[in-house]
């Protein structure tokens, strides 16, 4: 049987992945040092929750330990064929405050991973997951449509963001940087040491199992205040559009790439122009859905938040045969329908 390593794989989309690659026969090993709550500074039931959750899967192995220590990278990484790298602190807000816990967390962790598949002997093939962080403020260059309830590209774009888009000559903050910095470290490690590789620059990934905050993660975050009445803050005018992946799609997406041919790869990952939300509309949503209509409080625009990301998905269309198929609709439903089922761990502690 083909052994795949998670690592992050107690976090909203490594468990995704571990589930998903265990019920096509991968012997899946999970590593992760249950920190997200440490790192966004916040009571997080989230490790806890898809702990015990991936405990129940037959053929998954849970393994707590830190992706930066040598001792425990080597061992997992040499006996793996395929590594989902997907441990990261992921806030933006987060990076800016501790960028040094950031970077090393990010930047130096991956590149542990990395040293350790190299070393290890076997030449696994790595999936990365990168962010459309890279592209930094120039993403904020490309034109922009004011709607009633939304953004959008200019026609020019209408696409939206290729990989080909440049990362250059910009601010990126803390978090931009350290996920770029493992983003090209993984590409390189592909070019030179022969690893496969597949970097998938990724925007707004949602799904169930995902324990969304106001710092990470929007769409659960508006689904679980919207249920708990916790107060919900839109920073702008919430006409920030955004397209939307469901987790198994993005996981789909992987499959097929380790079912291809394709070696050294990136792709731009999300719903593409077709499933795309605003804030605004989100809310609609929800209330749609629920019946619970949310007034959110007003904040000015954060650093490097953008009016409008859509991921040019073509390339992925093209090279791997692969699109994305829950639409934001439909997505929504289900997350609602399991964060209502699962209200008890919302609760504040
Ligand atoms: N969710 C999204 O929309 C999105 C978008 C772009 C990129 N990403 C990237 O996808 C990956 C997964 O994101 P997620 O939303 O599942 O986040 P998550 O916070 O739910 O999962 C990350 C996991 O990594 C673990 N972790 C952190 N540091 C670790 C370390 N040093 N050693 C071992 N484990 C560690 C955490 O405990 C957590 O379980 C991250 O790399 C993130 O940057 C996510």
């Amino acid at each position: 049987m083909p052994r795949m390593l998670v690592t992050g794989g107690a976090g909203f989309i490594g468990s995704h992945a571990a589930e998903h690659f265990a019920s096509r026969g991968y012997d899946v090993t999970v590593l992760d040092n249950l920190s997200r709550g440490r790192l966004l500074r916040k009571a997080d039931p989230n490790a806890e929750f898809n702990w015990t959750y991936l405990r129940s899967i037959p053929r998954v192995r849970c393994i707590r330990g830190d992706i930066r220590e040598r001792e425990v990278i080597t061992p997992l990484a040499a006996e793996a064929d395929v590594i989902v790298h997907a441990a990261a602190q992921t806030a933006v807000t987060t990076s800016t405050v501790d960028p040094s816990t950031d970077f090393e967390t990010n930047a130096l962790g991956t590149f542990r991973v990395l040293e350790a598949a190299r070393q290890g002997g076997r030449t696994p093939t790595v999936i990365y997951c990168s962010t459309n962080k890279v592209y930094g403020e120039n993403v904020n260059s490309v034109g922009v449509a004011e709607e009633a309830q939304r953004y959008r590209f200019v026609e020019e774009w209408s696409h939206g963001i290729p990989e080909s888009f440049s990362i250059d000559r910009c601010e990126h903050t803390p978090y931009g940087c350290s996920k770029l910095t493992g983003d090209l470290y993984v590409q390189d490690f592909g070019h030179l040491y022969g690893l496969r590789t597949g970097v998938f620059r990724m925007s707004c990934i949602y799904g169930t199992r995902q324990f969304g905050m106001e710092d990470q993660g929007w769409v659960a975050w508006f689904v679980i205040a919207a249920l708990t009445g916790r107060p919900l803050t839109i920073f702008g005018d919430g006409k920030q559009v955004r397209d939307l992946l469901w987790v198994e799609d993005l996981v789909g997406a992987w499959e097929a790439f380790l079912e291809s041919d394709a070696r050294v790869e990136v792709f731009n990952m999300g719903g593409g122009p077709e499933y795309t939300l605003s804030l605004l509309e989100l809310l609609e949503r929800i209330e749609a859905e629920t019946g619970i209509g949310v007034t959110p409080a007003r904040a000015d625009w954060r650093p490097s938040d953008q009016k409008v990301y859509i991921s040019d998905i073509r390339r992925a269309r093209e090279r791997l045969g692969w699109a994305p198929a829950v639409s934001p609709s439909q997505g929504v439903a289900r997350l609602i329908a399991w964060a209502q089922e699962h209200q008890a761990c919302f609760q504040e502690r």
